[in-house]
């Protein structure tokens, strides 16, 4: 076999291979472990994975690459992030530590508004600046998937042009970006009153225009959420977005239990994203169906609380968990996978091992892309991480250093 790009000698090679399908359950606890493992790459793809000895005297590679010592594992996915924003709210988050509540500073007029008008305000190009810095932090800590959603624009033009600057980065990015529309992320402060007045913008004039743009997003999501937006305004903007050939996402379950997990299933969501507080019987639901559960161990971690997503009910009913950084200026800002990973094993119970297939594979079926991302498996994407690091546990066991040394996407290692 000729191949451009062998990896060999690696301390361990996660292949995270799961040719059916998420990982669910027990089989969450296997990352297709290889010890002196090799990759070969030929043409952006995976050509194979197996062992040193093996694949060396099988493939001629016109490069090698020594790792020795490393960890070779797929890139992260992240398959929630609020990426595109405008500005900062550090004196929230310093009201927060003198012991004010999140949804009370959003109710106050503070919170996401307060993100929306910084996001009005800047102009596209320091929209793109600004937002990039954080898209290069993410990938040098790994990740090479990412979707990023609207919701900080909350009018026709803000939010294309919050799209406008997700297809800028994709042009200069190696990573893959995903995007999704988020109009409904809140009611915005001049609708106040009038909740259902914007609901029908949303469904009447933002949908159909952002559905018109060249590349349009792949996912509709809303925030369904106690003052923020009921269950049926959540299911009528789903099923109009539906209509319109839209997949679905929704942020569910981060603060109140609104029955957002069962209309997640309902409507055959690809994901259902937060689920702090879900009750045991939409826990069930949601783990007998394809809909992928995204846990975002950041978000109760940045608010300073200690309720997290219930990853063991989920695992044990059989669910498919994934996770992501939820990166926004409000409860989260941190672009760093490994993190998460490390907060899960911490904090939701989780295994290092059902971590990173949470961070792979599942983050990859969150998106739809199982098939293309999230494993090493060949004819997949190229799309792998060099991490300094003897054995996987290290990627939960250490936390607040990058470990990431080389990141390669579609077959070409960056610098
Ligand atoms: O996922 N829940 C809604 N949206 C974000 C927070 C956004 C913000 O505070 O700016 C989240 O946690
Ligand atoms: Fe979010």
């Amino acid at each position: 076999m000729q191949a451009d790009l062998l990896i060999y000698n690696a301390a361990q090679v996660l292949t995270v291979a799961s040719p059916e399908g998420p990982k669910r359950g027990e089989a969450m606890d296997d990352v297709g472990l290889i010890p002196d493992g090799a990759v070969a790459i030929r043409d952006g793809r995976i050509l194979d994975v197996g062992p040193s000895d093996e694949l060396r005297s099988q493939v001629r590679a016109a490069h090698s690459l020594y790792a020795g010592g490393y960890l070779v594992l797929p890139g992260f996915v992240d398959p929630h992030t609020h990426l595109v924003w405008a500005g900062e709210r550090a004196e929230e988050f310093e009201m927060r530590a003198a012991g004010a509540d999140y949804m009370e500073i959003m109710a106050a007029g503070g919170g996401i508004m307060n993100t929306v008008r910084q996001t009005r305000e800047a102009e596209l190009e320091d929209l793109v600046r600004q937002s990039r810095r954080r898209l290069e932090r993410m990938v040098a800590h790994g990740t090479t998937t990412v979707e990023i959603k609207t919701g900080y624009g909350l009018t026709v033009d803000d939010e294309l042009k919050q799209l406008a600057a997700i297809h800028r980065l994709q042009e200069e990015s190696p990573a893959t970006l995903v995007a999704t529309f988020l109009g409904a992320h809140a009611i915005p402060a001049e609708y106040e009153g009038r909740a259902e007045e914007y609901v029908d913008l949303v469904m009447g004039e933002m949908l159909p225009a952002v559905a018109e743009v060249e590349a349009p997003p792949r996912f509709c999501d809303v925030f369904c959420e106690e003052g923020v937006f009921t269950l049926d305004q959540s299911r009528q903007i789903l099923k109009a977005a539906q209509a319109l050939g839209f997949e679905l996402k929704v942020h569910v379950d981060e603060f109140s239990a609104l029955g957002g997990t069962a209309l997640a299933v309902e409507l055959g969501a690809v994901s259902a994203d937060h689920l702090v507080c879900t009750p045991p019987e939409e826990i069930e639901l949601l783990a007998c169906s394809d809909t992928i559960a995204v846990a975002l161990p950041g978000t109760p971690f940045g608010l300073g609380q200690n309720e997290y997503t219930p990853a063991r009910a989920i695992i044990a009913a059989g669910g498919a968990l994934a996770l992501a950084t939820d990166c926004n200026p409000g409860t989260c800002w941190c672009e760093s996978m490994p993190f998460m990973i490390a907060l899960a094993c911490r904090y939701m119970s989780m295994t290092p091992a059902e971590a990173i297939c949470a961070a792979t594979i599942n983050a990859a079926h969150a998106l739809g892309m199982g098939d293309e991302v999230g494993s090493l498996e060949t004819g997949k994407r190229a799309d792998l991480i060099l991490v300094d690091a003897p054995s996987y546990a290290h990627l939960a066991y250490r936390f607040g250093t990058n470990l990431v040394d080389m990141v390669v996407i579609g077959g070409q290692v960056l610098s």
